[in-house]
């Protein structure tokens, strides 16, 4: 199978996925109180003890699974993200759709369902009057996680109420078939990291690319080969990849050719380029945003940099996430669209929306604006 059958399989598997089956998405209970705290350090030290709480809990529901935790600042900076991202929303409905469209919400990947839930909450108190006109859908691909929104929905037999703006919707983005004409938000926060790719090398005398794929033998046994036929997929992406950059990507063969040749002369040298890992799936949500969704403004929100990256790891088990390219997926996004976009860095979109006062601690520290560095938001304009 190609890498990215066998890296989705890996994930969303029904049987066998880790998000059908090991996902679990930290969440620190109740908001943490910044205001309160010393510094970031003791911001850490708290999140540690909140962590080994969460543990406990799982371990006694149950006991001995391995298990990997990991957190998104929506969970972390509960409510404050949720409403920095609320108060993007409303500003900008009220500027183009108010009074004469609802104010239409769609999130893809919605993890613990808490984003969904301090958008609603900030908007029924702040905007009461964009409230009554605002629907929520969410499009979610694990079934797990899908319940467990509708229990965090349902949660004080709705005493927030706002179980009849919601809807949930348990299947992947990829399988969307539905043309929604009006104007939308769609909102993907952490999603587009776990969206399969494609291995590709090159081969450097040629400078052809080559596609990577897994074959699985009769034990169990994994071997990776690059064949020299690239699926038509793959064959897209580095086709819109070559248009929408004006031919200037650096792929991994970008260096000097009589460099390259040297090199590749030198005995014990690999015979191929490095892998670089292209958004295939990536590309193909741009194409379903484009299609069933033409009046669409996405925000969303993910890794541009991921370091200590390790090298395999017992399928089914861990989370398999890539870095962003913003830039190059920025200009993907606007030839498949036909929209135009803004990058900005995690922290100066929270210094835009965000009410940066509640997440700073005694000594000036601002654990919201200093954490996730390596996370980059991009929204359309
Ligand atoms: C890393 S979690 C992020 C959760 C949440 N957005 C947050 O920031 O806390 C990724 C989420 O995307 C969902 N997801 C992944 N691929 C998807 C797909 N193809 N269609 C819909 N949801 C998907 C996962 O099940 C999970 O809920």
């Amino acid at each position: 199978m190609l890498t990215r059958d066998f890296v989705e399989d890996s994930l969303y598997n029904p049987s066998y996925g880790y998000f059908s089956k090991q996902v679990v998405i930290f969440t620190p209970g109740e908001p943490f109180e910044f205001n309160n705290m010393r510094d970031e350090v003791e911001f850490h030290k708290l999140l540690g003890q909140r962590y080994t709480e969460f543990e406990d809990k799982l371990d006694e529901k149950t006991p001995n699974e391995t298990r990997q935790l990991w957190h998104t600042p929506t969970e972390l900076f509960r409510p404050y993200y949720g409403e920095a991202i609320a108060r993007y929303l409303v500003a900008n409905y009220k500027l183009s759709q108010y009074p004469y469209h609802d104010l239409t919400i769609y999130e893809m990947g919605a993890g613990n369902g808490t984003l969904m839930l301090n958008i609603l909450d900030y908007i029924r108190d702040a905007e009461p009057s964009v409230y009554e006109r605002t629907k929520f859908k969410i499009i979610e691909i694990s079934s797990n996680l899908a319940k467990l929104q509708a229990i965090q929905l349902l949660r004080g037999a709705d005493s927030r109420g706002h179980s009849s703006k919601v809807e949930i919707i348990n299947k992947s983005i990829f399988e969307w078939d539905q043309i929604v004409p009006s104007p939308c938000y769609f909102l993907a926060m952490e999603v587009f990291d776990n969206f399969a790719h494609d291995a590709i090398r090159y081969d450097p005398m040629t400078e052809e690319p080559l596609q990577g794929t897994v074959l699985i033998d009769s034990r169990g046994d994994f071997y990776e080969f690059y064949v020299p036929q690239i699926d038509p997929v793959a064959s897209r992406f580095l086709r819109v990849r070559h248009a929408a950059t004006g031919g200037r990507y650096r792929h991994p063969l970008s260096q000097s050719r009589i460099l390259r040749k040297v090199k590749s002369s030198l005995p014990f040298t690999p015979n191929l380029s490095d892998p670089e890992y292209i958004p295939t799936r990536l590309m193909q949500f741009f194409d379903i945003l484009g299609k069933y969704f033409p009046s669409h403004r996405l925000l969303t929100s993910d890794f541009h940099d991921l370091p200590d990256t390790i090298r395999g790891v017992h399928q089914g088990y861990f989370d398999i996430l890539f870095p962003t390219d913003f830039g190059v997926m920025e200009l993907m996004y606007q030839a498949i669209t036909g929209k135009l976009t803004r990058v900005l860095s995690h922290e100066e979109f929270l210094r835009r929306w965000a009410d940066v006062e509640e997440t700073e601690t005694e000594n000036g520290e601002n654990p919201m604006l200093n954490w996730y560095k390596n996370a980059s938001v991009l929204t359309t304009v």
